[in-house]
C-alpha cells in the first residue's frame, strides 16, 4: 500500500480518494471501519487543523490516535529515525508524522512496516491538497478546465497544489517575487503532469499575468515555520503579493479566496478578503477531516 509523502505518491488514486471524501462526508460508508486501529502522530511543528482533524477522524471511523510530541519521543534524544519506525510498527497500525525535514519523513517511511502519512514538510503538505481540491470541486461543481492562483512563495503548500492541480485538469499559476520560485524537481513533474492532463502551469512575478481568468485565488503565510530567520526580508519582498481588494478584482467575479490557515491579517491577507463573500477558508478548514478519512480509510482498512 505504501505511504502518503507526496502527492505523486497518489498520483493514480486521487480521484478515487476524493470521491471517497465525498462519501465519507456524506455518512456514505460502513460504520467504524478502522475499529480497533491505531494512529500514532508524531509532530516536530504546531499544529491545529492537522492534530485535530486527524485525531477525530480517526475516532469517527471507530479506531483511535496517539499524540506524541517529538519533544518527549526518545527520538527528540537521538533515538533513530529507523529504530523509532520499527518500533512504532510493532504497536500501531499507521503513522501520521508533520517533521521540519521531508528527508526524515522518507527515512521514517522506509523502515516502517506501517503507512506513513504526512502531516505537512518543509517540501509538501499532500493532505492539505487533498482537502482544497474537495473545497474546490464543492463550490466550483468541477476542477476540470478551471485555474487555481497561488499568491505567494514556492513552500510546502504550493508544492502540493502545482502537483495536485494537473492530476484533477486544473490550470495553475503561481505569483511569486524573484528568489521564491518552488522547488525545481516539484515544477518538472508539475509540468510532466500538466503535459499528461492537457493543463497550464505558470510561474511568474506579474501578478497581472497569473490572475488572469482566475476561479480560486489562494495565499498562506509569508513567513513559513522555520523561516523565522528571513522574516524581515520576506514582509518587504511580499508586500505587492498581499491578497486585498484590489489583487481579488484581477481575478474572475465569482472567484473563491482560500487559505490553508493560519493568517495573518494585514500581511498575506486583508480582513475584508479572508473574512468576505468570496472567502471558503473555514469550509477548506473542515475538509481536512474528511478528506483525511478518505486518507486514513484508504490505507489502513483491511
Ligand atoms: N493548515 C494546517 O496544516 O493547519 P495546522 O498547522 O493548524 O495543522
Ligand atoms: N506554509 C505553512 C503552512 C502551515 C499549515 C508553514 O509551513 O508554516
Amino acid at each position: 500500500m505504501g505511504s502518503l509523502l507526496s502527492v505523486s505518491d497518489i498520483k493514480d488514486d486521487v480521484k478515487y480518494i476524493l470521491d471517497l471524501a465525498e462519501k465519507i462526508k456524506a455518512g456514505e460508508i460502513e460504520e467504524k471501519p478502522l475499529e480497533g486501529k491505531t494512529l500514532a502522530m508524531i509532530f516536530q511543528k504546531s499544529s491545529t487543523r492537522t492534530r485535530l482533524s486527524f485525531d477525530v477522524g480517526m475516532y469517527q471511523l471507530g479506531g483511535r490516535a496517539i499524540f506524541l510530541s517529538s519533544n518527549d519521543l526518545q527520538m527528540g534524544r537521538g533515538e533513530p529515525i529507523s529504530d523509532t519506525a520499527k518500533v512504532l510498527s510493532r504497536f500501531v497500525d499507521g503513522i501520521m508524522i508533520r517533521a521540519i525535514k521531508h528527508s526524515d519523513v522518507e527515512e521514517l517511511a522506509e523502515y516502517s512496516d506501517v503507512p506513513v502519512i504526512s502531516g505537512l514538510t518543509d517540501l509538501e503538505h499532500p493532505c492539505q491538497a487533498l482537502a482544497d481540491m474537495l473545497t474546490i470541486k464543492e463550490h466550483l461543481g468541477d476542477w476540470k478546465g478551471k485555474k487555481i492562483c497561488f499568491v505567494g512563495d514556492g513552500n510546502n503548500v504550493s508544492n502540493s497544489l502545482l502537483l495536485i492541480a494537473p492530476l484533477l485538469g486544473m490550470d495553475m499559476s503561481l505569483a511569486c517575487p524573484k528568489g521564491y520560485e518552488p522547488d525545481e524537481n516539484i515544477v518538472k513533474t508539475a509540468q510532466e503532469y500538466a503535459e499528461e492532463n492537457d493543463t497550464q502551469i505558470t510561474i511568474t512575478e506579474d501578478i497581472g499575468i497569473a490572475l488572469e481568468n482566475v476561479d480560486v485565488v489562494y495565499t498562506d503565510v509569508w513567513v513559513s515555520m522555520g523561516d523565522e530567520a528571513e522574516a524581515k526580508q520576506r514582509e518587504i519582498d511580499f508586500a505587492p503579493f498581499q491578497v486585498n481588494s484590489d489583487l481579488m478584482s484581477l481575478a474572475n467575479d465569482d472567484a473563491i479566496f482560500m487559505h490553508c490557515l493560519p493568517a495573518i491579517r494585514g500581511q498575506e491577507v486583508t480582513a475584508d478578503v479572508i473574512d468576505g463573500p468570496q472567502s471558503v477558508v473555514f469550509d477548506e478548514a473542515e475538509n481536512r477531516m474528511h478528506a483525511q478519512k478518505a486518507v486514513l480509510y484508504y490505507y489502513m482498512k483491511d
